[in-house]
């Protein structure tokens, strides 16, 4: 068969998901893929445990052009609607931190349960078809390596472009541009952040030590844990802020979360004069962290003989020790890209072209991206439930 009501191009999340909803309205559907597997960046999330949504799944929680555009779409099939389907086929899942919801087993129980819920809905699976070209007389013909197909919908859901390695491409982007639809310019997000200089001399000896900071990129904090790399800074804490960053901009760490550094360290000093103070600064941060920064921040001298006004200023950098990032690991390590199909040219209902009847955006290729923890994984969902009701 050649001819559906719907083509949707791209298997993972979002693809899966609107087939699925479009065939159970009794829809013709062809899902088309050029992996030789669905739903790869499924398989690989969360460690191998897919952290499939999140609790606290809400609008704010999303980046984007327009702030709001998400809205419509997570209200029409949200995270409790997602745990439903997950319970109904019986897949164990537990929170592990911030609402974040995992399998217990392995993320193959969602791919499965998502092929599943395709078959059932009569969806035409066809992987390994390379999309050579796309265009629209009264239907949508599109053109692979293995044969055209045409039709009345066509929907775009091939992903972003971040982990090329694993087929990322384009693709959703090209054709939206081609029919004239606006985009935002791509950028990876939820990527750990390079440094240089002697932000990265000090970095770099640490490759491998976490801890709890709160990480500050402009309005955005997010108190997690960071970790220490060979180029800079990752971790849950820097994911999250490398969203909000732009280029020359500073990242900001408070290094002791929840307490109060100046009054620590004064108090240590008239406690314990006679205390050296990197040893007072080892009991406040991991030992290697403390022994680097009192090597560049502090003379070696016993606590007693530093002054106020030198603790207050180290006081003030445990705090917010600022850091201007050279960079980002880029779209090789980035969870997510932000950016894509403008949201202007769609409906936040429906997820249709505004202007070019019949064709969808949705998931990763749309300018929504959440926040680390289940929520692009929500959107990918949410946006794929909608396309597959209208489309
Ligand atoms: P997705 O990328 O999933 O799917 C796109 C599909 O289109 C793929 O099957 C691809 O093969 C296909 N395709 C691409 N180009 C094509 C072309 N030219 N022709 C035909 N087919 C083409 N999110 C989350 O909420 N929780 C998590 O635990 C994680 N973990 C995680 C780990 C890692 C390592 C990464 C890289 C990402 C995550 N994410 C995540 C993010 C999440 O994976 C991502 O947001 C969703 O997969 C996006 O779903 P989409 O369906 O939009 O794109």
């Amino acid at each position: 068969m050649t001819q559906f009501d719907v083509v949707v191009i791209g298997a993972g999340a979002a693809g899966l998901f609107a087939a699925m909803r479009a065939g159970q309205r009794g829809r013709r559907v062809l899902l088309l893929d050029h992996a030789e597997e669905v739903g790869k960046k499924i398989l690989i999330s969360g460690g191998g445990r897919c952290n499939f949504t999140n609790t606290g799944c809400v609008p704010e929680r999303f980046l984007s052009r327009n702030r709001h555009f998400a809205r419509s779409a997570l209200s029409r099939f949200t995270q409790h609607d997602f745990i439903a389907l997950v319970r109904k086929h019986r897949i164990a899942f537990h929170e592990k931190t911030l609402g974040q919801l995992f399998c217990d087993g392995s993320a193959r129980q969602v791919v499965a349960m998502l092929l599943a819920e395709c078959d059932a809905a009569g969806v035409d699976l066809r992987l390994r078809h390379r999309v050579t070209d796309i265009t629209r007389g009264d239907r949508f013909r599109i053109e692979t390596d293995r044969g055209a197909f045409t039709s009345g919908s066509l929907v775009l859901a091939t992903g972003g472009l971040s982990i090329p390695k694993m087929g990322a491409t384009g693709l959703a982007h090209d054709v939206a541009h081609r029919f004239g639809l606006p985009l935002v310019d791509p950028r990876p997000g939820l990527v750990p952040l390079t440094f240089a200089g002697e932000a990265l001399d000090l970095m770099r000896p640490l490759a491998g030590l976490a801890l709890p900071v709160i990480a500050r990129c402009g309005k955005a904090a997010f108190p997690e844990a960071m970790l220490f790399t060979h180029r800079g800074l990752s971790g849950p804490s820097v994911l999250q802020v490398s969203s909000y960053w732009r280029e020359r901009e500073a990242v900001t760490l408070d290094l002791l979360p929840g307490q109060d550094a100046t009054a620590l360290l004064l108090a240590a000093k008239r406690a314990r004069p006679k205390a050296e103070s990197r040893t007072i600064l080892a009991e406040l941060l991991p030992q290697r962290l403390a022994q680097a920064f009192a090597a560049l921040h502090l003379p070696p001298r016993v606590i007693g003989e530093t002054g106020d006004a030198e603790l207050r200023r180290l006081g003030a950098l445990l705090k917010a020790w600022r850091l201007e990032p050279s960079g980002t690991e880029g779209y090789a390590k980035a969870e997510v890209t932000l950016g894509g199909v403008d949201t202007a040219g769609l409906s936040s209902q429906t997820m249709a072209a505004k202007d070019v009847p019949g064709l969808f955006v949705i998931g990763e290729a749309v300018d929504v991206t959440g926040w680390l923890g289940g929520y692009n994984f929500q959107w990918a969902w949410s946006s794929g439930w909608a396309a597959g009701e209208a489309a």
